[in-house]
């Protein structure tokens, strides 16, 4: 049977981007695949409630966990394959996300260089469906592994499987809790077309001399460093809520009444509104509850000043739910998960 080491009363402060002092009843760091089918035969923690820990970059910790956190150190990259038409590169789930994406860079097979400089780890990249300036990680993902909690069991899923959705796929619903993935496998195409329109992105290319991947990865990181607040310096979880999507009638009575409302038109006719907006408009932008604050160049991110909660971060998003609400009758929705 693999060996490992089971920890207890685990402090987690290292383990969540917020910063939270919670801890966990039990603990085991995970570095071979084989060691998650013993802990499901392992009698001392049996009953014990999983949670599966990569950077814990989008995760609210509200309070200490009962039960067994598994902390996911699998390590290694590598090309498995190619085709025509694309290559296949393989990561261990607890690869950092940022260091995969330079990596894939750095061996000339561009096509995920506009998720630099995202938090985390490879294998929390398709719970959520991580995705910024004009890409979502679903357009690159092949295929994934992931065991099975309850069996051991190792199944392997496809796209179709995780079901991806805007900042969601089946990790987050029918399939939470249940499975650690534990790699995953992105195709990047051969032929490589740059994603440069996002504002922001094109705004800092005009100044230089190539859409080169290089140049969009440069780009990206200089947007994030000056938007983004450093989870290291300031505890965060990157954007609180999501987007939220209205319908077309809903919208056109909204931006008669607020003319500067910002919207993306969906290809299935809704209209996409960027909460950030939203949040500022209502003057939350740099205003705090106590420790738990809102970022000050972005709304969108709540932070934690320094000793905040996790329940106080939430407070704090309930009034700015209320308030929003209030304003523009729309409601958000809390992107990371919330324990
Ligand atoms: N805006 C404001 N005030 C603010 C924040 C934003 O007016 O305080 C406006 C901006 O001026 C802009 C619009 O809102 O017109 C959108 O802002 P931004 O480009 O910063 O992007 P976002 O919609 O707020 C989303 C993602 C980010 C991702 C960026 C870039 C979600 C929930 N968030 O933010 O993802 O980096 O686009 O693609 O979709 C994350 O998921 O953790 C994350 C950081």
């Amino acid at each position: 049977m693999p060996e490992y080491e089971l920890l207890s009363d685990y402090p987690l402060l290292a383990h969540n981007t917020f910063g939270f002092d919670v801890r966990a009843k039990y603990a085991v760091r995970l570095t071979e695949e084989a060691q998650i089918a013993s802990l499901a035969r392992d009698e001392r923690v049996k009953n014990a409630a999983r949670l599966v820990l990569g950077g814990g970059s989008n995760v609210v910790l509200t309070q200490d966990f009962d039960g067994l956190a598994l902390l996911m150190e699998l390590r290694g990259r590598h090309v498995i394959r190619e085709d025509a038409d694309a290559v296949y590169v393989e990561a261990g789930a607890g690869e950092n996300w940022h260091e995969f994406v330079a990596w894939t860079l750095s061996q000339g097979l561009p096509g995920l260089e506009n998720l630099a400089l995202i938090p985390g780890t490879v294998g929390a990249a398709p719970i959520q469906n991580i995705g910024a300036y004009g890409l979502e990680m679903g357009e690159r993902f092949d295929t994934l592994r992931a065991v099975e909690l309850s069996t051991g069991d190792m199944r392997e899923f496809d796209s179709n499987a995780c079901a991806f959705g805007y900042r969601d796929s089946f990790f987050k619903r029918e399939g939470r809790g249940r499975f650690v993935i534990v790699s995953v496998t992105f195709r990047l195409p051969k032929k490589w077309v740059p994603r440069a329109e996002y504002a922001d992105i094109a705004r800092v290319l005009e100044n230089g001399s190539s859409d080169s991947p290089q140049a969009i990865f440069d780009a990206v990181v200089a947007v994030r460093q000056a938007k983004l607040p450093d989870w290291r310096v300031l505890g965060n979880a990157g954007s609180f809520f999501k987007n939220p999507v209205i319908g077309a009638a809903e919208f056109s009575a909204l931006k008669a009444r607020e003319p500067d409302l910002v919207s993306y038109k969906q290809p299935d006719g809704q209209f996409k509104l960027a909460a950030g907006w939203l949040i500022d408009r209502c003057g939350w932008k740099g205003r705090s509850i106590g420790a738990a604050a809102v970022h000050d160049r972005q709304a969108l991110v709540l932070v934690n000043r320094g000793g905040a909660s996790g329940a106080q971060i939430l407070e704090l998003a309930d009034t700015i739910k209320r308030d929003v609400y209030a304003r523009f009758a729309v409601e958000l929705e809390t992107e990371p998960v919330c324990l």
